[in-house]
Protein backbone atom coordinates (compact mmCIF):
# COMPACT_ATOMS: atom_id res chain seq x y z
CA UNK A 1 0.00 0.00 0.00
CA UNK A 2 1.09 3.50 -0.96
CA UNK A 3 2.68 5.49 2.46
CA UNK A 4 0.59 8.06 3.86
CA UNK A 5 2.96 11.41 4.08
CA UNK A 6 1.06 13.89 6.29
CA UNK A 7 2.62 17.56 6.30
CA UNK A 8 2.24 18.71 10.05
CA UNK A 9 2.28 22.56 11.39
CA UNK A 10 2.62 23.71 15.27
CA UNK A 11 1.85 27.25 16.36
CA UNK A 12 0.25 26.88 19.38
CA UNK A 13 2.70 28.65 21.49
CA UNK A 14 6.62 29.94 20.87
CA UNK A 15 7.63 26.99 18.39
CA UNK A 16 6.96 27.44 14.77
CA UNK A 17 7.42 23.76 13.73
CA UNK A 18 6.76 21.65 10.79
CA UNK A 19 7.61 18.20 9.84
CA UNK A 20 6.05 15.68 7.32
CA UNK A 21 5.44 12.29 9.18
CA UNK A 22 5.05 8.87 7.17
CA UNK A 23 1.91 6.55 8.30
CA UNK A 24 2.06 8.05 11.88
CA UNK A 25 5.37 6.61 12.92
CA UNK A 26 8.47 7.61 10.76
CA UNK A 27 9.47 11.38 10.73
CA UNK A 28 10.96 11.89 7.19
CA UNK A 29 11.63 15.97 7.60
CA UNK A 30 11.35 18.25 11.10
CA UNK A 31 12.09 21.70 11.62
CA UNK A 32 11.08 23.49 14.92
CA UNK A 33 12.39 26.91 15.00
CA UNK A 34 12.15 27.77 18.49
CA UNK A 35 10.83 31.96 19.93
CA UNK A 36 12.43 31.23 23.33
CA UNK A 37 15.20 33.30 23.11
CA UNK A 38 13.06 36.17 21.89
CA UNK A 39 10.29 35.69 25.00
CA UNK A 40 12.90 35.34 27.17
CA UNK A 41 13.76 38.83 27.98
CA UNK A 42 9.59 39.20 28.79
CA UNK A 43 9.87 36.76 31.17
CA UNK A 44 6.93 34.63 29.84
CA UNK A 45 5.88 34.11 26.09
CA UNK A 46 4.23 37.53 24.56
CA UNK A 47 1.57 36.52 22.43
CA UNK A 48 1.38 39.72 19.77
CA UNK A 49 5.34 38.56 19.52
CA UNK A 50 4.56 35.03 18.81
CA UNK A 51 2.21 35.33 16.36
CA UNK A 52 4.10 37.71 14.35
CA UNK A 53 7.18 35.43 14.61
CA UNK A 54 4.91 32.67 13.43
CA UNK A 55 4.17 34.72 10.13
CA UNK A 56 7.06 35.23 9.94
CA UNK A 57 8.49 31.97 9.92
CA UNK A 58 5.90 29.28 8.30
CA UNK A 59 6.94 29.63 4.76
CA UNK A 60 10.75 29.53 5.27
CA UNK A 61 10.60 26.65 7.83
CA UNK A 62 7.71 24.67 5.65
CA UNK A 63 9.94 25.00 2.81
CA UNK A 64 13.20 23.73 4.24
CA UNK A 65 11.06 20.58 4.99
CA UNK A 66 10.36 20.27 2.08
CA UNK A 67 13.53 21.00 0.43
CA UNK A 68 14.93 18.70 3.34
CA UNK A 69 13.53 15.65 1.45
CA UNK A 70 13.82 17.05 -2.13
CA UNK A 71 9.70 16.81 -1.86
CA UNK A 72 6.90 18.84 -3.36
CA UNK A 73 3.20 19.36 -1.77
CA UNK A 74 2.74 16.74 -4.54
CA UNK A 75 4.08 14.19 -2.41
CA UNK A 76 1.72 15.05 0.85
CA UNK A 77 -1.55 13.40 1.04
CA UNK A 78 -2.61 15.69 3.47
CA UNK A 79 -2.34 19.23 5.74
CA UNK A 80 -2.55 18.57 9.48
CA UNK A 81 -2.33 21.60 11.78
CA UNK A 82 -3.16 22.50 15.38
CA UNK A 83 -6.42 24.46 16.08
CA UNK A 84 -6.39 24.42 19.81
CA UNK A 85 -5.84 24.56 22.64
CA UNK A 86 -3.02 27.31 22.43
CA UNK A 87 -2.98 31.03 21.70
CA UNK A 88 -5.87 32.13 19.48
CA UNK A 89 -3.59 34.20 17.33
CA UNK A 90 -0.80 32.11 17.07
CA UNK A 91 -3.14 28.89 16.53
CA UNK A 92 -4.58 31.32 14.11
CA UNK A 93 -1.43 32.39 11.84
CA UNK A 94 -0.87 28.00 11.80
CA UNK A 95 -3.93 27.52 10.81
CA UNK A 96 -4.34 30.22 8.01
CA UNK A 97 -1.04 29.28 6.55
CA UNK A 98 -2.38 25.27 6.65
CA UNK A 99 -5.74 26.27 4.93
CA UNK A 100 -4.11 28.02 2.01
CA UNK A 101 -1.61 25.00 1.42
CA UNK A 102 -4.34 22.17 1.71
CA UNK A 103 -6.12 24.60 -0.68
CA UNK A 104 -3.66 25.74 -3.37
CA UNK A 105 -2.03 22.22 -3.27
CA UNK A 106 -5.75 20.77 -3.51
CA UNK A 107 -4.93 18.29 -0.48
CA UNK A 108 -7.27 17.34 2.55
CA UNK A 109 -6.83 19.74 5.93
CA UNK A 110 -6.87 17.90 9.23
CA UNK A 111 -7.70 20.02 12.16
CA UNK A 112 -5.59 18.20 15.41
CA UNK A 113 -6.14 18.94 18.78
CA UNK A 114 -2.72 19.68 20.78
CA UNK A 115 -3.30 17.26 23.50
CA UNK A 116 -3.95 14.37 21.27
CA UNK A 117 -0.64 15.16 19.61
CA UNK A 118 1.48 15.08 22.80
CA UNK A 119 -0.58 11.81 23.16
CA UNK A 120 1.09 10.70 19.71
CA UNK A 121 4.61 12.21 20.13
CA UNK A 122 4.75 8.32 21.57
CA UNK A 123 4.02 6.70 18.24
CA UNK A 124 7.12 8.54 16.60
CA UNK A 125 9.43 6.54 19.13
CA UNK A 126 8.00 3.66 20.08
CA UNK A 127 6.80 1.32 16.92
CA UNK A 128 5.14 -1.38 19.63
CA UNK A 129 2.83 1.30 21.19
CA UNK A 130 -0.59 0.73 20.74
CA UNK A 131 -3.88 1.73 22.07
CA UNK A 132 -5.66 0.92 24.56
CA UNK A 133 -3.25 2.49 27.11
CA UNK A 134 -3.37 5.32 29.64
CA UNK A 135 -1.25 8.90 29.31
CA UNK A 136 -0.20 11.60 31.56
CA UNK A 137 0.19 15.01 29.25
CA UNK A 138 2.04 17.41 31.29
CA UNK A 139 2.86 20.90 29.71
CA UNK A 140 3.12 24.45 30.58
CA UNK A 141 -0.29 24.43 29.42
CA UNK A 142 -1.95 21.32 30.32
CA UNK A 143 -2.50 18.47 33.02
CA UNK A 144 -4.47 15.86 32.15
CA UNK A 145 -4.71 11.98 32.45
CA UNK A 146 -6.13 10.58 29.69
CA UNK A 147 -7.41 6.84 28.91
CA UNK A 148 -6.66 6.24 24.99
CA UNK A 149 -8.96 3.63 23.86
CA UNK A 150 -8.61 3.81 20.37
CA UNK A 151 -5.97 6.31 18.52
CA UNK A 152 -9.00 8.58 17.79
CA UNK A 153 -11.15 7.67 21.31
CA UNK A 154 -9.52 9.87 23.93
CA UNK A 155 -11.22 10.27 27.56
CA UNK A 156 -9.85 12.92 29.42
CA UNK A 157 -10.01 11.28 33.26
CA UNK A 158 -8.55 13.89 34.97
CA UNK A 159 -7.29 17.20 34.72
CA UNK A 160 -5.75 20.17 36.52
CA UNK A 161 -9.05 22.44 38.01
CA UNK A 162 -6.37 25.12 37.87
CA UNK A 163 -2.40 25.82 37.02
CA UNK A 164 -1.09 23.78 35.03
CA UNK A 165 1.97 21.30 36.16
CA UNK A 166 4.39 23.35 33.90
CA UNK A 167 2.51 26.90 34.59
CA UNK A 168 3.73 26.18 38.39
CA UNK A 169 7.42 24.94 37.68
CA UNK A 170 7.31 28.27 35.53
CA UNK A 171 6.18 30.85 38.47
CA UNK A 172 8.01 29.35 41.07
CA UNK A 173 11.32 29.41 38.91
CA UNK A 174 10.18 33.24 37.91
CA UNK A 175 10.09 34.01 41.56
CA UNK A 176 13.91 32.22 42.24
CA UNK A 177 15.12 34.55 39.48
CA UNK A 178 15.89 31.88 37.01
CA UNK A 179 15.43 32.69 33.52
CA UNK A 180 12.25 31.20 31.41
CA UNK A 181 11.19 28.57 30.44
CA UNK A 182 11.81 27.89 34.17
CA UNK A 183 11.64 24.34 34.13
CA UNK A 184 14.46 23.25 32.73
CA UNK A 185 15.79 25.66 35.47
CA UNK A 186 14.41 23.99 38.54
CA UNK A 187 15.12 20.64 37.03
CA UNK A 188 18.86 21.40 36.85
CA UNK A 189 19.00 23.14 40.40
CA UNK A 190 16.54 20.43 42.39
CA UNK A 191 19.27 17.54 41.39
CA UNK A 192 22.02 19.73 44.02
CA UNK A 193 19.15 20.50 46.90
CA UNK A 194 17.49 18.36 49.40
CA UNK A 195 13.65 17.23 48.50
CA UNK A 196 12.64 17.09 52.20
CA UNK A 197 14.14 20.03 53.33
CA UNK A 198 10.60 22.01 53.32
CA UNK A 199 7.23 20.34 53.86
CA UNK A 200 4.71 22.02 50.78
CA UNK A 201 1.47 20.45 50.37
CA UNK A 202 0.63 17.59 48.46
CA UNK A 203 -2.71 18.63 47.02
CA UNK A 204 -4.52 15.35 46.11
CA UNK A 205 -8.52 16.68 46.36
CA UNK A 206 -10.53 13.57 47.28
CA UNK A 207 -8.78 10.41 47.18
CA UNK A 208 -11.30 9.11 44.40
CA UNK A 209 -10.38 11.77 42.21
CA UNK A 210 -7.88 12.17 39.28
CA UNK A 211 -8.37 15.81 39.07
CA UNK A 212 -5.22 17.75 39.76
CA UNK A 213 -5.02 21.61 41.55
CA UNK A 214 -1.40 22.87 41.87
CA UNK A 215 -1.97 26.26 42.59
CA UNK A 216 -2.01 26.05 46.54
CA UNK A 217 1.31 24.50 46.07
CA UNK A 218 2.70 27.53 44.16
CA UNK A 219 1.05 29.50 46.43
CA UNK A 220 2.98 27.80 49.60
CA UNK A 221 6.20 28.09 47.44
CA UNK A 222 5.80 31.53 46.92
CA UNK A 223 4.63 32.58 50.23
CA UNK A 224 7.68 30.74 51.60
CA UNK A 225 10.04 32.74 49.33
CA UNK A 226 8.22 36.25 50.14
CA UNK A 227 8.24 35.33 54.14
CA UNK A 228 11.89 34.20 54.28
CA UNK A 229 12.82 37.58 52.41
CA UNK A 230 10.66 39.39 55.09
CA UNK A 231 12.30 37.75 57.71
CA UNK A 232 15.72 38.57 55.85
CA UNK A 233 16.61 34.73 56.03
CA UNK A 234 18.48 33.33 53.43
CA UNK A 235 16.67 31.03 50.93
CA UNK A 236 18.18 27.82 49.22
CA UNK A 237 17.37 27.74 45.89
CA UNK A 238 17.75 24.18 45.36
CA UNK A 239 16.60 23.06 48.19
CA UNK A 240 13.31 25.28 47.35
CA UNK A 241 13.60 23.32 43.90
CA UNK A 242 14.06 20.25 45.19
CA UNK A 243 11.35 20.31 47.74
CA UNK A 244 8.71 22.01 45.20
CA UNK A 245 9.58 19.40 42.39
CA UNK A 246 8.88 16.31 44.83
CA UNK A 247 5.57 17.94 45.77
CA UNK A 248 5.11 18.03 42.52
CA UNK A 249 5.67 14.91 41.34
CA UNK A 250 4.46 12.75 44.61
CA UNK A 251 1.04 14.04 43.97
CA UNK A 252 1.28 13.32 39.59
CA UNK A 253 2.88 9.80 40.49
CA UNK A 254 -0.07 9.11 43.24
CA UNK A 255 -2.95 10.42 40.16
CA UNK A 256 -1.19 8.34 37.89
CA UNK A 257 -0.86 4.82 39.89
CA UNK A 258 -4.74 5.81 40.90
CA UNK A 259 -5.93 5.78 37.02
CA UNK A 260 -4.16 2.83 36.58
CA UNK A 261 -5.88 1.02 39.35
CA UNK A 262 -9.58 2.45 38.57
CA UNK A 263 -9.14 1.34 35.00
CA UNK A 264 -7.17 -1.76 35.02
CA UNK A 265 -4.31 0.10 32.48
CA UNK A 266 -0.93 -1.58 32.27
CA UNK A 267 0.56 0.43 29.54
CA UNK A 268 1.64 4.34 30.79
CA UNK A 269 2.68 7.09 28.20
CA UNK A 270 3.80 9.88 29.10
CA UNK A 271 4.55 13.76 27.22
CA UNK A 272 4.26 16.94 27.55
CA UNK A 273 7.28 19.77 28.39
CA UNK A 274 7.03 18.75 31.99
CA UNK A 275 7.19 15.13 30.59
CA UNK A 276 11.14 15.77 30.04
CA UNK A 277 12.17 16.41 33.68
CA UNK A 278 14.69 14.44 34.79
CA UNK A 279 13.20 13.26 38.40
CA UNK A 280 9.81 12.59 37.09
CA UNK A 281 11.34 10.35 34.95
CA UNK A 282 12.89 8.60 37.51
CA UNK A 283 10.12 8.96 39.93
CA UNK A 284 7.48 7.19 37.38
CA UNK A 285 10.09 4.71 36.20
CA UNK A 286 10.39 3.51 39.67
CA UNK A 287 7.19 3.20 40.05
CA UNK A 288 6.46 1.46 36.94
CA UNK A 289 8.84 -1.40 38.48
CA UNK A 290 7.60 -1.40 41.53
CA UNK A 291 3.60 -1.71 40.21
CA UNK A 292 4.64 -3.96 36.80
CA UNK A 293 3.18 -1.04 34.50
CA UNK A 294 4.99 -0.45 31.03
CA UNK A 295 6.35 3.07 30.51
CA UNK A 296 6.64 4.98 27.71
CA UNK A 297 8.64 8.71 27.63
CA UNK A 298 10.02 10.05 24.35
CA UNK A 299 13.16 11.91 24.61
CA UNK A 300 12.57 16.07 25.34
CA UNK A 301 12.37 17.17 21.68
CA UNK A 302 9.21 15.15 21.31
CA UNK A 303 8.32 15.83 25.04
CA UNK A 304 7.46 19.80 23.88
CA UNK A 305 5.81 21.29 21.42
CA UNK A 306 6.59 19.92 17.53
CA UNK A 307 4.79 18.86 14.32
CA UNK A 308 5.59 15.61 13.83
CA UNK A 309 3.27 14.67 16.84
CA UNK A 310 0.67 16.73 14.85
CA UNK A 311 1.19 15.42 12.05
CA UNK A 312 1.46 11.44 13.85
CA UNK A 313 -2.10 12.25 15.13
CA UNK A 314 -3.26 13.34 12.09
CA UNK A 315 -2.60 10.02 10.29
CA UNK A 316 -5.17 8.09 12.27
CA UNK A 317 -8.18 10.99 11.66
CA UNK A 318 -7.27 10.68 8.17
CA UNK A 319 -7.20 6.62 8.24
CA UNK A 320 -10.82 7.39 9.78
CA UNK A 321 -11.93 10.19 6.98
CA UNK A 322 -11.67 12.79 9.86
CA UNK A 323 -10.96 15.55 7.45
CA UNK A 324 -11.46 19.56 8.35
CA UNK A 325 -13.11 21.83 5.97
CA UNK A 326 -12.09 25.26 5.19
CA UNK A 327 -14.43 26.75 8.13
CA UNK A 328 -12.19 25.61 11.08
CA UNK A 329 -11.65 27.71 13.08
CA UNK A 330 -9.16 28.51 16.34
CA UNK A 331 -10.25 27.44 19.44
CA UNK A 332 -8.27 28.80 22.49
CA UNK A 333 -9.56 26.42 25.02
CA UNK A 334 -10.71 23.72 22.86
CA UNK A 335 -12.59 20.84 24.71
CA UNK A 336 -10.98 17.32 23.93
O1 LIG B 1 4.72 21.00 25.91
P1 LIG B 1 5.34 22.33 26.02
O2 LIG B 1 6.54 22.62 25.15
O3 LIG B 1 4.32 23.48 25.73
C1 LIG B 1 2.97 23.46 26.11
O4 LIG B 1 2.15 22.83 25.40
O5 LIG B 1 2.71 24.08 27.18
O6 LIG B 1 5.72 22.53 27.58
C2 LIG B 1 6.40 23.66 28.06
C3 LIG B 1 6.49 23.55 29.58
C4 LIG B 1 7.05 24.81 30.25
O7 LIG B 1 6.24 25.13 31.36
C5 LIG B 1 8.43 24.35 30.72
O8 LIG B 1 8.91 25.02 31.87
C6 LIG B 1 8.18 22.88 31.00
O9 LIG B 1 7.33 22.45 29.95
N1 LIG B 1 9.42 22.08 31.01
C7 LIG B 1 9.89 21.46 32.11
C8 LIG B 1 11.12 20.86 31.72
N2 LIG B 1 11.32 21.13 30.39
C9 LIG B 1 10.25 21.87 29.97
N3 LIG B 1 9.42 21.39 33.36
C10 LIG B 1 10.14 20.70 34.25
N4 LIG B 1 11.31 20.11 33.96
C11 LIG B 1 11.85 20.16 32.72
N5 LIG B 1 13.00 19.55 32.45
ZN1 LIG C 1 2.23 21.48 24.17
Amino acid sequence: MKPVRILGIETSCDETSVAIVENGRKILSEKISSQIEIHKKYGGVVPEIASRNHLHLLPFVTQAVLEDKKMSMDDIDAVAVTYGPGLVGALLVGLSYAKALAYAANKPLIGVHHIKGHIAANYLRFAELKPPFLSLVVSGGHTSILFVKEYCDIVALGKTIDDAAGEAYDKVARTLGYAYPGGPMIDKYAREGKKNAIDFPRIMLSEASLDFSFSGLKSAVLNYINSMKMKNEEICPSDVSASFQEALIDVLCAKVDLAAQKTGQKTIALSGGVASNSRLRERMAEMAQKKGYTLYIPEARYCTDNAAMIAAHAYYEYLEGNCSDIYLNAVASLPL
